[in-house]
């Protein structure tokens, strides 16, 4: 019983020599195991008189009881350790200042696109859209351009197959908005076009951005002022003078090129004219009720003019140091 009693102290010491977690199981099974002292003590109760067996029996329950109460609060200590250790290694300095996120920014062709649209839904157009992979059909022929009309020739396209092509122009949304909604309609269309051509002035890739009102009293006046004040509002310029020089577009009779005055001079910004009455009835529009104009205005040249760009190029290569002077 003595050797027995002994064995608290043992465990004791075995288990202050001990650092790990997974030690301590180990010194565990040392003591508490099958063939530790304590489990042999307890096989030893049968050979002792019965007397005895109750006395001694306790008294390995209370050994067992009290090196277990050792190990448990080894573990404990253990444990507390481990975690202040980590509390010192992965502390944080909550008052170092922050890493400074750097923010993108719109491109410059998303903020005009952004002006635009805000500029023409304030006088009641909505804005629509429709797919840059466009069917002959909706391209060309429904614009009053048949097959084998020189126009076609105008516009260097893209041709996917016989039956599709890149959009050149966006006034394939003016067919598809037509076919779809009855007028009156008031709309803007805004998005991506190509053509096969690529220098300092032109990119495969551009933006335009399409107008259409039909009503029943929608004329050249009115074409005239709504393109007038837009770009007025635009260039934030209410003495901005546009002109409009006769053009041809097969979509649109009578045609025009808008010119606004700039340094002295007149620039193109867009075509526009009063829908063709060939295109209203091939889209389903009566033209003896309805009539109106349309407009594609080029969005990189709005946005070369009012920041003062005047290459095409830096909108399509993701200089990041030019994007960058767009932040707002
Ligand atoms: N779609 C013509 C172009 O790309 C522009 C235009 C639109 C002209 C609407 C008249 C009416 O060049």
């Amino acid at each position: 019983m003595e050797e027995l009693k002994k064995l608290i102290q043992k465990a004791k010491d075995d288990f202050s020599k001990v650092s790990e977690l997974s030690d301590l199981d180990h010194v565990k099974s040392k003591y508490l195991g099958k063939q530790g002292p304590l489990t042999d003590a307890m096989r030893g109760l049968s050979s002792l008189p019965s007397e005895e067996k109750p006395i001694v029996g306790s008294l390995i329950n209370d050994i067992k009881k009290s090196i277990e109460k050792a190990l448990g609060d080894r573990k404990s200590e253990i444990q507390a350790q481990l975690m202040n250790d980590q509390l010192k290694n992965e502390n944080i300095d909550v008052t170092l200042d922050g890493k400074k996120q750097n923010k993108g920014t719109l491109h410059p062709i998303s903020i005009t696109i952004n002006k635009i649209e805000s500029i023409f839904n304030s006088i009641g157009f909505s804005s629509t859209d429709g797919p840059e992979i466009e069917d002959d059909y909706h391209n060309f022929t429904a614009l009053n351009i048949p097959e084998s009309h020189p126009a076609r020739a105008m516009h260097d396209t893209f041709y996917l197959n016989k039956e599709y092509v890149l959009r050149t122009h966006t006034s394939s949304v003016q067919i598809r908005y037509m076919e779809n909604n009855p007028p009156p309609l008031r709309i803007i269309s805004p998005g991506r076009v190509y053509r096969v051509d690529s220098d300092a002035t032109h990119s495969p890739m551009f933006h335009q951005i399409e107008g259409l009102w039909i009503d029943k009293k929608i004329s050249f006046a009115n074409l005239k002022w709504v393109t007038q004040s837009f770009l007025q509002k635009f260039f934030e310029n209410d003495n901005l003078k546009i002109r409009f020089r006769p053009s041809f577009f097969p979509f649109t009779e009578p045609s025009a090129e808008i010119d606004m005055e700039w340094n002295g001079g007149w620039l193109e910004i867009g075509g526009c004219g009063m829908v063709h009455p060939n295109v209203l009835s091939q889209a389903g529009v009566d033209h003896d009720l309805f009539q109106g104009f349309a407009f594609g205005l080029g969005v990189e040249r709005l946005a070369m003019l009012k920041y003062g760009i005047n290459d095409l190029r830096p909108f399509f290569n993701h200089d990041i140091r030019f994007l960058n002077q767009f932040k707002v």
